[in-house]
């Protein structure tokens, strides 16, 4: 599968398969190690998770399996999140759902999750959203901490915006390599608020996460699905493809930004079905009838 890069020392693959759902696939440890070997053997070698997903039990799934054959952990790029600090049984002290994006808290996240994933380092660490407290010094202050120590050897963020992303860079010295957003065609918001064109002129490759918008494309419950969903099938018929959801990846990675989207499924054939996106070529005019159809009007 095509790579794609996120800096001169980070190569990911063209698609990402992300673990927030992991703990309902009610995987044993040995179906997920067989999950992850045979999704390897696709090409897909870029791992999304974060600290919170499965309330704070993905990762620790996930390096139960690893752990059976570390020899993998070469093979992959392991990316994860922190600074979502969730009301959760897990920390009953905790009355309030809150952000930290402190140096403390950021170092504890990160031990934690070399942990869970029983390895020494994260290929990838992403703050997972926008913090209105974040104090920009200190938090560039823990990523250059972890970048010394070689716990984590990139970073970048998810949920920013430019004016984030410019204000956390003026305070750090290393690079942001990517910027995780939720992208689908129920979900046009990146295409309207400067980050699409930020990305251009960054050249950051974007990862899209939802890029069914969490399979409701696929089986819409309201008018604006119904109407997303009824392009999509009658494109599909004359692209002469039944498979929906890789008419939506194909959207994707038709931008020029270079969108990485992050998949959402446990099913090995739906990941195989997701790599038919390569067959797809769109036209301009189908790239802007799947927009459309997201928007609820043509364009102006
Ligand atoms: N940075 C952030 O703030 C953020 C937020 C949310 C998610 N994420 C990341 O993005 C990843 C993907 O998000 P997502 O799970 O919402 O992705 P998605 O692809 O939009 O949705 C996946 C869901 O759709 C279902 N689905 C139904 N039909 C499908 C088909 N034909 N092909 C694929 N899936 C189908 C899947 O069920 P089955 O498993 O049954 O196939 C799964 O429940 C997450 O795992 C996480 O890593 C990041």
């Amino acid at each position: 599968m095509e790579k794609i890069k996120l800096s001169s020392t980070l190569e990911v693959s063209r698609f990402a398969l992300g673990f927030w759902r992991l703990n309902e696939w009610k995987m044993s440890s040995s179906e997920l190690l067989y999950f992850i070997e045979t999704v390897l053997d696709t090409g897909i070698t870029t791992f999304d998770h974060a600290d919170i997903y499965g309330d704070f039990s993905c990762e620790a799934l996930f390096g139960e399996a690893l752990k059976r054959e570390p020899a993998l952990r070469q093979k992959m790029q392991l990316i994860t999140k922190c600074g979502i600090m969730p009301v959760s049984q897990k920390f009953p002290e905790r009355r309030v759902g809150h952000y930290d994006t402190g140096y403390a808290h950021i170092l504890e996240s990160v031990e934690q999750s070399l942990k869970n994933f029983h390895t020494d380092y994260l290929d990838l660490l992403l703050i997972h959203r926008p913090d209105p407290l974040m104090s920009p010094d200190e938090t560039a202050r823990a990523f250059e901490e972890l970048h010394r120590s070689g716990k984590v050897l990139h970073f970048g963020v998810s949920n920013f915006l430019p004016a984030d992303m410019e204000m956390f860079l003026a305070h750090l010295s290393l690079p942001l390599v990517t910027n995780q957003v939720a992208i689908s065609p129920a979900q046009l918001t990146h295409f309207h608020n400067g980050n699409m064109a930020y990305f251009l002129q960054k050249e950051i490759h974007p990862m899209a996460w939802s890029p069914l918008a969490g399979g409701k494309l696929l089986h819409p419950e309201d008018e604006e699905g119904r109407r997303i969903h009824r392009k999509l099938s009658e494109l599909a018929q004359r692209k002469g493809t039944e498979n929906i959801g890789s008419l939506i990846y194909a959207w994707l990675l038709k931008h020029p930004a270079g969108i990485i989207p992050v998949l959402g499924t446990g099913k090995l054939h739906r990941i195989q079905e997701a790599l038919e996106a390569f067959n797809i070529s769109l036209t301009t005019e189908e790239w802007f009838a799947i927009y459309e159809a997201g928007l609820g009007h043509g364009v102006p």
